[in-house]
């Protein structure tokens, strides 16, 4: 019995993939590489000193998954695979609606002709929209502001019909606040394509010296410093909350905000990469990036007593972490000749 693990060659599911094999767990990836590179599996086979069967694949080919669940016995599914870049998701709506929407349709469905009903799927925070409540519930309102959002919510909704129609299915809709950092070894972490898009991959590459400077979008938002104030989480705690939400699966389908429920804002995020690093971390203010929201803020509540997990890594370990990992692979995974 093996747990397959969608999207498994990227930042978050590769993680995931060394916390599983950790636990003893046998796992199958099945990934297209479209925004990862095989060598985060094999850095996690070194790491672990273990095997993972990887499938090159496509989850919007039907067949190609089928043929995953005919050769191996799946018990249960974590789901990341699919497309996450917000801007991109403005520009190319339908390329989103299709590989996120089609892929997830396709796995319900492989799934359950399997006889495989046990599923964790990659949720976000970005589901709530603009909060109206801080630090938010799962019970706040949603409302997502993008394509890429709205896949999330599609998606979520789709799993509750789904887990309506058939009391076998248990699905837990893990929305993640936001994710950083890396495996403390700094074999492994996030290597994004072109300049990245999220602030501490962006900040990490101002240190280590590979882009001049970060723009810091606002500095008149509604915070304590004027800056936007997120809830980071360490990838590490967020791949524990996979292996925790496998063991406490609902009955149908539930969903729970994977965050810390600690705010820091850019600044800070900049001043303490400066710390960890010792490097020079220039900045700039410059205007806001349309769509960005002041305050994101997880009420983890739900998942500490329900999952009985909890994110303790604090934001100089994820920062320390982050720099490990971009100090000792300035190019990421596939450094040029
Ligand atoms: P990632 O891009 O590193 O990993 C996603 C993986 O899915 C990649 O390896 C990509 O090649 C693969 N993939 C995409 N479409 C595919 C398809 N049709 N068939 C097979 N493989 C496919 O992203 P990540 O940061 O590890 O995110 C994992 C999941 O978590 C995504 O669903 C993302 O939307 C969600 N999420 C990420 C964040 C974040 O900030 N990183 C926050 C909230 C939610
Ligand atoms: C964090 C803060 C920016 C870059 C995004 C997605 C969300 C989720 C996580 C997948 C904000 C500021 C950023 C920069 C900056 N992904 N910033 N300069 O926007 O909270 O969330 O990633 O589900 O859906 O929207 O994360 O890291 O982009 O930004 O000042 O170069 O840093 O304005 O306040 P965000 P982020």
């Amino acid at each position: 019995m093996a747990i397959l693990v969608t999207g498994g060659a990227g930042y978050i599911g590769s993680h995931t993939v060394v916390a599983l094999l950790e636990r003893g767990h046998d796992v199958v990836v099945v990934d297209d590489l479209s925004n990862s590179s095989e060598a985060s599996l094999e850095r996690v086979e070194q790491l672990t000193g273990k095997g993972v069967a990887f499938i090159k694949a496509d989850l919007t080919d039907k067949p190609a998954l089928d043929a995953v669940f005919e050769e191996h016995t799946i018990e249960s599914v974590i789901h990341f695979a699919g497309l996450k870049a917000v801007g991109e998701s403005v520009e190319q709506p339908l390329r989103y609606y299709q590989n996120n929407l089609i892929s997830s349709m396709n796995l319900l469905e492989s799934m359950s002709s399997h006889d495989c009903w046990d599923l964790v799927f990659s949720s976000s925070a970005t589901v709530y929209g603009d909060p109206e409540i801080l630090p938010i519930p799962e019970t706040a309102s949603t409302g997502a502001t993008n394509p890429y959002g709205r896949t999330k919510l599609m998606i979520e909704e789709i799993c509750r019909d789904v887990a309506e129609s058939d009391p076998r299915w248990r699905i837990s809709l893990l929305r993640y606040f936001n994710p950083v950092g890396a495996h403390p070894s700094g074999m492994l972490g996030e290597d994004p394509n072109g300049p990245p898009n999220n602030l501490v991959p962006y900040v990490m590459q101002v240190a280590v010296g590979r882009r001049d400077q970060v723009s810091v979008f606002g500095d008149d938002y509604d915070t304590p410093d004027g800056t936007g104030v997120r809830d980071y989480i360490h990838v590490i705690d967020l791949a524990l909350g996979h292996l925790a939400a496998l063991d406490h699966l609902p009955k149908g389908c539930d969903s729970y905000n994977l965050g810390t429920g600690n705010g820091a804002s850019v600044l800070e995020i900049i001043q303490t990469a400066a710390s960890v690093s010792g490097a020079d971390v220039p900045y700039e203010i410059t205007d806001r990036r349309p769509g960005d929201i002041a305050t994101s803020l997880a009420d983890p509540t739900k998942a500490n007593t329900e999952l009985e997990w909890r994110a303790d890594r604090g934001l100089e370990v994820m920062l320390r972490d982050a720099w490990n990992w971009q100090s000792k692979n300035p190019h990421g995974f596939n450094p040029p000749e």
